[in-house]
């Protein structure tokens, strides 16, 4: 070999070897944008317990799971869940220790407003909710605060719920209480947690409280009653207390990203994405508002030939498509999975009618992707930020706030299931950023263990494991959670860090 030739593939190796551990740093120190915020998130139902207590009255989920136990999968309930209405403390002492900026909760309506109306504002209920605030601020954690996560009043739900249109008045009634008591404080509001599962799975299946399966009417008439509360809330808020209260509005909507099975099926998935995700989206942050045009015509093509006098999808007014254009400060996302989606060629058979029959599309999830606790919730890194595209060129790229992303496992403290999966979404979600995706901060679901819903205490999605044998509810830290505390500290993402888990401290310096 000449000596040029052999500098030449010196050369090479050395650049070779560069761009190695370029890569490498890459794998192994990811650094988060200036100013990422880190938080993790619970629902009330699921943690705080206390259900009767101190004037609560009764929600749809106490209801459930007090007339029909065999429902929940352990027969459990939220009656005690996490004790977070008396171990408050207990929980800011973990947000401490993980090092958050904020963190999101939700107000119980029930706890609150009694008679589900603002007649009678229950000031244990009041309190409670204070003392969770001044506590986080006390050492600077902001409050990210759902004003509905699935507990409504038991009362109203009577009255038909999200069916019946007075419930946008009643609902934006409870959320002016919210705002008069607590926004002083609250600079992150979320208006609806999970439009799509609220309707779907509550009104239109068996899956939620109230448990309706009045399939294909219900769930549509859930969505539109849904989507006007939202955008009136919104607007009391940017009118009224806006100016003075100075915070942020804004709505989460969950969606797993689905894949078309092969090339052919883009049309199908296209039709489930705005089925799913779009039903909720893009009345809000597309630039023409309204349901999308393919649900609008397919479900009226459908209730055509199902012969009904109109379509089962109810149509908003113009006035209400303004309002609703536009009304989210943020698009607060909620993701889990994966699936992989094909046409119905009359291999499965859905009721009639049905949201899934309208749409006309199967969904799955091969068996050799990664498994968690929870069925249909694989470990699918690359859909997160394929989701995250989508939402960019769709939505022309709106900022953007994870409200929710998490794993369940079984007990165990030792979690590297969930450990893996934070890491594979994160760096998914830094792609996306690299890529131009406007995300502003992540919410790990959830701090600790917690009730969860239909499947009880039978899988976990906590940073911290809960012993539900102990009447205090002992809350440990898991693997994931020191984990997840190093990337706070640092504001980057090692692959490779090794936590020592034998002590938890709290970084006073924060
Ligand atoms: C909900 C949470 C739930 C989590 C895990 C989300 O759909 O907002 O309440 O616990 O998923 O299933």
């Amino acid at each position: 070999m000449t000596n040029v030739r052999l500098l030449i593939l010196l050369v090479a190796l050395i650049t070779i070897s560069e761009c190695k551990k370029l890569e490498e740093v890459k794998q192994t120190a990811r650094k988060f944008p200036d100013g990422f915020l880190f938080g993790t998130a619970t629902a009330s139902y699921q943690v705080e317990g206390a259900w009767n207590v101190d004037g609560k009255s009764e929600s749809i989920w106490d209801y459930l799971t007090h007339t029909n136990p065999e429902a929940v999968k352990d027969m459990s309930n939220g009656d005690i869940a996490d004790n977070s209405y008396y171990q408050y403390k207990r929980d800011v002492e973990m947000m401490r220790e993980l090092g958050l900026d904020y963190y999101r909760f939700s107000l119980s309506w029930p706890r609150i407003l009694p008679t589900s109306f603002p007649d009678y504002i229950n000031p244990a209920g009041i309190e409670y909710y204070n003392n969770l605030i001044d506590e986080m601020l006390k050492y600077n954690i902001q409050p990210m605060v759902t004003l509905f996560h699935w507990d409504m009043p038991q009362k109203l739900q009577e009255m038909g719920g999200w069916n019946n249109p007075h419930i946008v008045d009643w609902y934006t009634d409870f959320a002016k209480v919210a705002f008069e008591m607590f926004g002083d404080r609250v600079k992150y509001w979320i208006t609806m947690n999970e439009p799509y599962e609220i309707c779907h799975h509550g009104y239109g299946n068996v899956n939620l409280a109230p448990m309706l399966n009045l399939t294909g009417v219900a769930e549509y008439l859930c969505a539109k009653n849904l989507l006007v509360a939202h955008a009136k809330a919104y607007h009391l808020y940017d009118k009224m207390y806006r100016p003075s209260q100075k915070g942020k509005l804004f709505i989460t909507i969950q969606s797993p990203w689905f894949e078309p099975e092969n090339e052919g099926e883009t049309e199908t998935a296209r039709d489930i994405m705005q089925f799913d995700l779009g039903q909720f989206a893009h009345p809000i942050f597309s630039k023409n508002g309204d349901f999308p045009e393919v649900m609008k015509d397919k479900v009226a093509a459908k209730s055509k030939a199902q012969g009904y006098q109109r379509s089962r999808l109810p149509e908003f007014t113009a006035e209400e498509i303004e309002m609703l254009r536009g009304s989210s400060d943020f698009f607060g996302l909620n993701h889990y999975s994966t699936h992989l989606v094909h046409r119905n060629n009359g291999d499965t058979v859905y009721a009639q009618p049905s949201n899934y029959d309208d749409m006309n599309v199967v969904t799955y999830q091969p068996s050799d992707w990664v498994a968690s606790a929870t069925d249909r919730n694989k470990v699918v890194p690359w859909g997160f930020y394929k989701l995250l595209m989508w939402i960019k060129e769709e939505y022309d790229n709106p900022p953007v706030i994870i409200t929710e992303n998490g794993y369940s496992s079984l007990p165990g403290l030792d979690d590297i299931g969930r450990v893996d999966y934070y890491r594979g979404y994160l760096n998914a979600m830094l792609d996306a950023i690299e890529d131009g995706v406007d995300v502003r901060a992540y919410t790990a679901w959830s701090l600790m263990d917690n009730f969860e819903w239909l499947q009880g205490y039978t899988v976990r999605f906590g940073l911290y494991e809960v012993d539900y044998e102990d009447p205090e509810r002992k809350r440990t830290p898991r693997k994931s959670a020191f984990v997840f505390k190093e990337m706070v500290r640092t504001r980057s993402l090692d692959n490779n860090y090794e936590p020592d888990t034998t002590e938890m401290t709290i970084d006073e310096d924060k």
